[in-house]
């Protein structure tokens, strides 16, 4: 399957994303999760982009849709994907198109997470990541078995920089209308398969397994 899933930060779309990808095994592909690795690892794309996500701003298009289309050309790309945080504007989702097209690819479905705001400003000021692998937690709906641990890997709990209140609502200012042009551009192309994500998360990947026959 060749899905997008589509949200607001914090809906759960890295979460769920996770859980479907070992699943169906097929490559969990989050452009966020790119670029914090290329930050860590101080590259020259990596000194470019700290600025913007440090600040809850949009990577440029050009820069992340030449990022993503090379990425779509890797071998383990071609059993299937799930997008996670690509596309997030209409050039970019534009874009996609143009290079999946090239590859002979189609997207099955768009994955909408629907979220009340005011439920994603608790997610993401209570969300821990593990500095190691990466796993997600939240400090009330989540929980780590032991404090502070990653109970995957034993590795450090961390708060990323822009989970800090300031950097949450500018994100979600800066999504908040590209977030809904995208839903209607997949709506009119009879792509969106839309999930309740206020509910807990065992709730909601049920509602995703459900929805795309996935047993
Ligand atoms: P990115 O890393 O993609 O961040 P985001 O879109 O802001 O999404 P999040 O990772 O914050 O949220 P999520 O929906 O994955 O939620 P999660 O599952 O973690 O992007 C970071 C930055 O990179 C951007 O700000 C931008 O600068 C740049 N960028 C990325 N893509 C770009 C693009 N395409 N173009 C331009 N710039 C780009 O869950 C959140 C918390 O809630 C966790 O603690 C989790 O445990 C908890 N949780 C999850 N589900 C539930 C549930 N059902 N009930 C209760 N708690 C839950």
């Amino acid at each position: 399957m060749n899905l997008v899933f589509l949200g607001l930060p914090g809906t759960g779309k890295g979460t769920q994303a996770k859980i479907l990808a070992e699943k169906l095994a097929v490559p969990h592909i989050a452009t966020g999760d790119i670029f914090r690795s290329a930050i860590a690892n101080k590259t020259e794309l990596g000194q470019k982009l700290k600025q913007y996500l440090e600040q809850g701003a949009l990577v440029p298009d050009q820069v992340t849709c030449g990022i993503m289309e090379a990425r779509l050309q890797e071998e383990d790309a071609k059993q299937g994907f799930i997008l996670d945080g690509f596309p997030r504007t209409i050039v970019q989702g534009e874009a996609l198109d143009e290079s999946l097209s090239k590859l002979g690819l189609k997207l099955d479905g768009v994955v909408y997470f629907a979220a009340g705001e005011d439920v994603l400003i608790a997610r993401l000021s209570g969300r821990r990541v593990c500095e190691s692998c990466g796993a997600t937690y939240h400090l009330v709906f989540n929980p780590p078995a032991q404090k502070d641990l990653c109970q995957l890997c034993g590795g450090k709990l961390i708060q990323r920089h822009d989970d800090r209140e300031a950097t949450v609502k500018n994100r979600l200012i800066v999504n908040r209308d590209n977030n809904e042009d995208l839903r209607k551009y997949y709506e009119s192309r009879g792509l969106l398969i839309t999930v309740d994500a206020e509910n807990p998360l065992q709730q909601v990947t049920s509602e995703i397994f459900n929805k795309l026959g996935v047993s």
